[in-house]
């Protein structure tokens, strides 16, 4: 009865692992979660207040598509000010999380045929938005350059159906920022073939001094016709389970996707926009910096007792709350008898023997490592990652 297109189609990996972490735990089992992916933090408490007020006030009806006026006109606010470039209502628009917002992009501009190039390790969604929407990703290979982009490796994956790429910095699974040269460069390859670039920044509000954000289209300001800026409040704003996020593009993009989206979802939740609307205006920096200051201090534990675990080199990460080591060299070794073998089965080993959740880099498509989530209290990362060290201890020379 399937269809092709979802028989190809596997649930995503990284909510694979997190159920199969709570189901152990709701049998009683403490496990240390390192798979999540959104802080261990509650809403603010005016954000929710807002939501209190809007159900108060009766908003219940359908809305427009991509978002109230008043939601509208405070994205296009703070897209003008994160980017410099003045950003009009119907260039911006409001989806149930910055997923969906990826995904229409990716239907809005990408057909059968074309080629969508894609830096690997990836977030786990994004070949295969790219496979629903027809198109074909090519992986441009970043582990051996410390997960950074090479412009002349970009270059090799170019063919003469190359219709875009997408760029995630910050970089979810391996916390690399990609600096302003490297951006600058890939902006003039986007211009010179005509591609589009959809920049993902979901992580923009947490990256680590002396580290910083830089936005493609604030750094090259021709850009702004060829990109799509996508946002979330999901890992900023500890909104992920709302399901907010928002996109940035030409207005003919925005048009064909608000059409889209009205026969998808009709519109975001009516509350969500509220509680959206009182993040961006109620002036919520100063819990950003504060949960930031607090990741800051995680990642340095985190970064700290993974550098004790002799044999699995770790990029530092400069933004998000990821720690992506390289654990290639526990396959050769044994448990109870029985090869380790891939990563799949060091992060079962992991779960069932040492009680961790991490996600397996297969999900990411960098099977040489796993993802450690630090944004969970700093006891919680402490005993894991000495649980983790324990089963490494106890593993044997095959
Ligand atoms: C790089 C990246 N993009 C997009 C998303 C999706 O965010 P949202 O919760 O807003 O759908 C995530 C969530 O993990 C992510 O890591």
């Amino acid at each position: 009865m399937l269809t092709e297109r979802l028989q190809r189609l596997a649930g995503s990996q990284t909510s694979g692992m997190r159920n199969r972490a709570r189901k152990l735990r709701a049998e009683g089992v403490h496990v240390v979660n390192f798979a999540a992916g959104e802080l261990d933090q509650d809403t603010s408490p005016s954000i929710k207040q807002a939501v209190r007020k809007a159900l108060d006030d009766g908003r219940t009806q359908y809305t427009d598509t991509l978002g109230i006026g008043p939601l509208r006109e405070s994205l296009a606010r703070r897209i003008t000010r994160n980017t410099g470039i003045p950003y009009a209502v119907d260039e911006v628009g409001f989806t149930a999380g910055a997923k969906q917002a990826l995904f229409s992009a990716a239907l809005a501009v990408f057909e059968e045929g074309d080629e969508v190039i894609i830096p690997a390790p990836y977030w786990v969604t994004f070949p295969e938005q790219i496979r629903l929407a027809g198109a074909t990703p090519v992986f441009l290979p970043t582990a051996h350059n410390g997960f950074q982009i090479d412009p002349d490796d970009l270059t090799a994956c170019i063919t003469p159906r190359t219709k875009g790429i997408i760029l995630n910095t910050p970089h979810n699974p391996t916390g690399v920022v990609y600096p302003a040269a490297v951006l600058e460069k890939i902006a003039a390859l986007v211009l010179q073939h005509n591609w589009v670039c959809i920049f993902d920044e979901c992580y923009d509000e947490l990256v680590y001094a002396p580290a910083a954000h830089s936005n493609i289209v604030r750094l090259v300001p021709a850009m702004k016709a060829r990109t799509i800026l996508i946002g979330s409040l999901s890992k900023s704003y500890c909104m992920a389970g709302w399901r907010a996020g928002y996109f940035a593009a030409p207005a003919p993009v925005v048009k064909a996707i608000a059409n889209l989206q009205s026969h998808v979802a009709s519109n975001p939740s009516n509350l969500v926009q509220y509680a959206a609307l009182a993040a961006f205006d109620a002036g919520n920096d100063a819990f950003i910096a504060g949960n930031l200051a607090q990741l800051g201090e995680q990642r340095r534990i985190a970064l700290q007792l993974v550098s004790h675990l002799t044999g699995l080199p770790c990029v530092v990460p400069e933004g998000a709350f990821y720690l992506f080591p390289d654990v290639s060299s526990l396959f050769e070794k044994t448990f109870r008898g029985q090869r380790v073998g891939d990563v799949d089965r060091l992060a079962e080993l992991l779960l069932e023997h040492a009680h961790i959740a991490v996600v397996p880099g297969s999900a990411f498509g960098a099977d040489q490592h796993v993802r450690i989530s630090y944004a969970i209290p700093a006891e919680e990362i402490v005993i894991g990652i000495t649980r983790f060290a324990k089963f490494v201890r106890l593993l044997a020379q095959a």
